[in-house]
């Protein structure tokens, strides 16, 4: 008598769960076995019509349990294998082996001190507010109280972007405080960092090419007195506590008053004395109230709210800072030059 068709799905279930799969090729042999076109599984389907009718359900259940059954047991060995190799292949790394020179960068010295600057003017409530490179005549001129035919456009060398005379790359980050102001209401509180451009020749002094902070403070009653403790407060920190500073009056479209603040750095040695132009005083920034005129413009109401500007050159302290003497340098790029910022803070 041949077998029952039950006693089959037995012999392979059992089969099926004795099976030992060590390696790659035993598990590639059971998958034909057990999954591939011809496999055994198959050949139970020609016994179902040894089966009574009654039990035909039970018998298909039964075929599709060794099916699943197969499919999970080349499922597990196939990932256990996989976890194998890999094991296999780290044990093969020498654990001894001097490790290959991870080669690090290092923080540019002008983000050094941007970073400082901006450390600096946080810790008394100033957010950073960052804005296009690519500027608008109005942003960076007739917003900033110098319109198309004051001698002040002068006084920066404008890049502007082919057949424009509207588009252009802002020549100082004064252009951020419009921005601001159009779209901010007062209190204001900000400080802009980034880069600006003009059209200079290149030489060991200046570039076409530097980085300014910019600061805004509009409130109701802000006072120039308020202004310079903010300065001191900055060069303070900057500098150190015995730092020195003196403010020059000055003349910007955009403030009136206006000044500039030096920080005394000495005479020392010839770095210091080449980089002050041998008076020990570095200029640093441009300050001032901001005119009545740009709060207008802004369509804020000068009336109701007063407030302060500055803007400072990064390159130039820098330079003083790690005396560096030509400022090409912080632009070229040259890995020697910048290796030495390293350990810096
Ligand atoms: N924008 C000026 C420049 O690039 C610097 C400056 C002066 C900015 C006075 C100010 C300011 O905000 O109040 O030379």
């Amino acid at each position: 008598m041949s077998k029952d068709a039950f006693e089959i799905v037995e012999e392979i279930s059992k089969k099926l769960s004795q099976i030992k799969i060590d390696s790659v090729e035993e598990l590639e042999k059971f998958r034909i076995q057990f999954l591939g076109s011809k496999n055994e599984l198959k050949s139970l389907f020609g016994e179902i019509r040894n089966v009574s009718n009654e039990r035909k359900k039970e018998f298909g259940q039964a075929v599709n349990a060794l099916k699943s059954q197969a499919e999970e047991i080349f499922a597990e060995h196939k990932f256990a294998l996989a976890a194998n190799e890999s094991k296999k292949e780290s044990a093969s790394i020498d654990m001894t082996m001097p490790p290959s020179p991870n080669p690090q960068g290092s923080i540019h010295p002008i983000t050094i001190v941007m970073d400082r600057i901006i450390r600096i003017f946080e810790k008394i409530g100033f957010t950073i507010a960052e804005e296009r490179e690519i500027e608008d005549d109005w942003h960076n001129f007739t917003a900033m109280n110098t319109p198309d035919d004051h001698p002040a456009r002068d006084m920066q060398d404008t890049f502007y972007l082919q057949n424009s005379t509207e588009q252009l790359l802002r020549t100082h980050t004064s252009s951020v405080q419009a921005r601001v102001m159009t779209t901010q209401k007062p209190p204001i509180r900000i400080i802009a960092p980034g880069r600006v451009y003009r059209n200079e020749t290149i030489s060991a002094r200046s570039h076409c090419q530097f980085h300014q902070v910019e600061g805004l403070f509009i409130d109701k009653k802000v006072s120039f007195a308020d202004m310079k403790q903010t300065l001191m407060y900055f060069t303070k920190e900057m500098y150190g506590p015995d730092a020195k500073i003196r403010l020059r009056p000055s003349y910007f479209p955009f403030t009136e008053p206006s000044a500039e603040m030096d920080v005394y750095w000495g005479l020392e040695d010839e770095h210091a004395y080449r980089i002050t132009k041998g008076t020990g005083w570095l200029e640093i920034l441009g300050c001032g109230m901001v005119d009545p005129n740009v709060l207008k413009n802004c369509n804020i109401d000068p009336e109701e709210y007063s407030g302060f500007a500055f803007g400072m050159g990064i390159e130039r302290q820098a330079m003083l800072h790690y005396r560096i003497n030509d400022i090409r340098m912080l632009f070229e790029n040259d890995v020697r030059f910048l290796r030495q910022f390293n350990s810096a803070m």
